[in-house]
């Protein structure tokens, strides 16, 4: 096969759905017009924990437009099928209005259903549960953990004991939640036993498979459909109970029910970033070469279910050290399950390892970077495998020269303008990117253009659009003439839209169905006797813009669409399948970045500002260069908000999340975010995918809160080992 020549991938293109979306034309799940949809609204719980002693709906049922109230006293029994797939974490999921039990504050107890949204709304308010409360637990720090999860190489206590330097360090992250812009809503509607839902997801195949199972559901009956995704961050990764609700509620009025979640069910409805208490202790020889490090993790879960998320893989490969201990505890308390949230776990560890490598740099008095340095392994010592890739050097060198670092005073406290104290600190970040299985499907059609398929989402990173770019290389058509559909649990399957795994993943399988399709149209073009191509070997044509010729030789060839017309061929179809990441794994795949932060404390009032910031990204190939500045802008925006605003406040007395609004629940927004500036290395990494891609949408989070609290600590002096870094931490 002769290689395509490549004009879609690697420009810098604008997102194909740019216009849909700034002009409203974009549908998002609670936009479809769903004809005689009612509304739901879910009354959720005010006890932390405990039981549901009496539920009275009269005054709500009496309302003009109220249709029913369902809670678990005339809720049908549903099936609730085991579904270990979908990422329901090992445990028991929870089941709406099966039984009479409250397992976190603002559990759905009840739904109202009504004509109106008013109505539905009025008659939630005017529900009255009685409880029996029980003393909720929701201190991460008073609850009792799970039995931990080891890693071990070397011997970590032997190696800290006879190191010259050691540090023993706790660092706190607070709980975050991922407020997308786009509330999480569900419509259902049962058309006889068959159920079609819109749902704001970023996993169609996986809403599909939950309902199916809740339900007991042939997999053929259910259909999920959502083209658009506003901001997800790992939110939508599985199926919250909210969609179980809005079908249930559509079975038992028999009309379709529309459910929208209020901005403050968003933090009782969906999961979470869980908080961690991260110790970290690290003996090093005093030219800063690492011998241990011991990492001792505990992280909050739900009472009912265990989750889980890859905190342990950074401390395994960063940093090149014999002895290495890991211990990683869960502690199940009276909360709803967490879930991921952009570069999880990863983003979580090296928050602390990365600080702990400034706090070590500075007790030696070795510059940082010359220190990750000093500890750069040559292969993955976790698995001892090779990287397929990994530019860290490249990436701090050019990062270094980038931002200015040799303005950087060592000395903290020592740059000072007026009442700003400035600083200067770095991170490394790291993030094992998934490659998942997938599947696509290319059509061409006889008028030259493509349509191509695929169960996927677009949460943001522009899936739409670098879908499109590799699809129009790999057919030879302009972007024009290729549409990329996804959204839809009728297109051909795909894994989760999530762990950076969608262009590696689903990319591959686009590549694998547009390559079929041009060999198709290759071999019917040598094969014809009336075409110019007739006895060219078919591995010496190649296709560009919709045209079929002979490399090197444009001038002898014909277009797809004379091509088809002469053979009677109203299309020509592929389906094309990617098997996953390769297995047993060959070489160690992981996404790396230096970021670099510069900042300005008030000295009296300990307010941070952020004055600028740089990352600089080893991911692989690059295949639509805008979209993935706009996805590094994201990503440290989103930094800027855990290291400095971001957290989920719990009132322990009763398990209440006290500040489950956007005007207390702080985000960062335009003020908050300074100059930002991405620089991603231009190169391949070919292991186990089409593209040379790696995946960049999370490592681009992942080390920013360190670099932020690295500055601070450059800047004033004061080392803030608690997420977020406050300016009560500061003055
Ligand atoms: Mo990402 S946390 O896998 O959406």
């Amino acid at each position: 096969m002769s290689p395509q020549p490549q004009a879609a991938v690697g420009a810098p293109l604008s997102r194909v759905d740019g216009r849909l979306k700034v002009t409203g034309q974009a549908q998002y799940a609670a936009e479809f017009d769903v004809e005689g949809a009612v509304h739901a609204v879910v009354v959720d719980s005010s006890i932390g924990r405990g039981r549901i002693t009496g539920i009275d709906t009269g005054a709500a049922e009496a309302q003009p437009g109220v249709l029913t109230v369902i809670h678990h006293r005339n809720a049908p029994k549903l099936p609730y099928r085991d579904n270990s797939g979908s990422n329901n974490p090992p445990g028991r999921r929870l089941r709406v209005f099966q039984d009479d039990r409250v397992l976190f504050h603002g559990q759905p107890v009840a739904v109202v259903v009504a004509t109106t949204l008013e109505a539905a709304q009025h008659g939630a308010s005017l529900v009255k549960v009685r409880y029996d409360a029980e003393q909720p637990s929701t201190d991460l720090h008073e609850a009792k953990p799970d039995k931990p999860t080891n890693y071990a190489r070397g011997d970590a206590e032997a190696g800290l004991r006879s190191a010259a330097v050691r540090l023993d360090l706790t660092y706190q992250l607070a709980r975050n939640h991922h407020n997308p812009m786009e509330p999480h809503a569900t419509i259902a509607r049962w058309d006889g036993n068959k159920l079609t839902v819109w749902d704001k997801t970023q996993w169609v195949m996986g809403t599909h498979d939950e309902l199916a199972a809740v339900f007991d559901l042939p997999a053929g009956s259910v259909r999920v459909i959502n083209p658009f995704v506003g901001g997800g961050f790992g939110s939508g990764l599985r199926c919250w109970p909210h969609t179980v609700v809005a079908a249930l509620a559509a079975r038992v009025t028999g009309r379709p029910v529309k459910l929208v979640l209020s901005r403050r069910q968003m933090y009782l409805g969906t999961g979470f970033r869980p908080s961690y208490e991260y110790r970290v202790r690290l003996g090093s020889d005093r030219r800063g070469r690492l011998s241990a490090a011991i990492h001792d993790i505990d992280a909050e879960t739900s009472s009912y279910e265990t989750f889980t998320e890859a905190v342990m893989g950074a401390g395994q490969m960063t940093y090149s050290m014999p002895n290495v201990s890991q211990a990683y505890r869960t502690v199940p308390l009276d909360v709803n399950t967490p879930i991921w949230m952009r570069g999880p776990g990863f983003a979580s560890a090296s928050f602390a390892i990365e600080s702990a490598m400034d706090e070590l740099a500075d007790r030696l008095g070795i510059d940082p970077i010359e220190l990750r340095r000093r500890n750069e392994p040559s292969e993955d010592e976790s698995n001892n495998l090779p990287f397929s890739t990994r530019r860290l050097r490249e990436c701090y060198t050019v990062g270094a020269r980038e931002f200015g670092w040799q303005r950087r005073s060592s000395r903290p406290r020592s740059r000072r303008e007026g009442d700003l104290l400035i600083g200067m600190g770095m991170a490394t970040g790291v993030y094992d990117c998934g490659r998942f299985p997938a599947e696509a499907r290319a059509r061409l059609d006889a008028d030259g253009t493509a349509v191509v398929e695929a169960a996927t989402s677009d949460m943001g990173p522009g899936t739409y659009t670098s879908q499109t770019q590799v699809a129009a290389d790999a057919l030879g058509l302009t972007m024009r003439t290729v549409t990329f559909r996804l959204g839809d649990s009728l297109y051909p399957p795909t894994s989760p839209h999530g762990g950076s795994a969608t262009m590696a993943s689903v990319g591959s399988a686009v590549v694998d169905a547009c390559n079929q399709v041009r060999q198709q149209a290759i071999k019917l073009a040598v094969e014809d006797r009336e075409s110019p191509l007739h006895g060219v070997d078919a591995a010496d044509v190649v296709v560009r813009g919709g045209r079929l010729h002979v490399q090197g030789n444009p001038a002898r060839g014909e277009s797809y669409r004379s091509l088809l017309a002469r053979n009677d061929r109203t299309h020509l179809e592929a389906r094309g399948q990617y098997a996953g990441a390769p297995s047993p794994a060959r070489r160690s795949y992981f996404a790396y970045n230096a970021t670099f932060a510069e900042i300005a404390v008030d000295a009296t009032l300990g307010l941070v500002r952020v004055r600028r910031m740089l990352g600089v990204y080893d991911a692989g190939r690059i295949i639509s260069p805008k979209l993935a500045e706009s996805q590094a802008f994201g990503g440290i925006v989103g930094g800027i908000g855990t290291a400095l605003l971001e957290h989920t406040v719990t009132d322990h007395r009763d398990g209440r999340i006290v500040n489950a609004n956007l005007a207390d629940y702080l985000v960062a927004v335009n003020a908050d975010v300074p100059e930002v500036r991405a620089i991603y290395l231009d190169g391949e990494d070919n292991d186990g995918n089409l593209l040379g891609v790696k995946g960049l949408g999370e490592v681009v989070q992942v080390g920013v809160a360190a670099a932020i609290g690295n500055a601070v600590f450059n800047a004033t002096g004061r080392r803030v080992r608690e997420l977020p870094i406050t300016a009560e931490a500061l003055v």
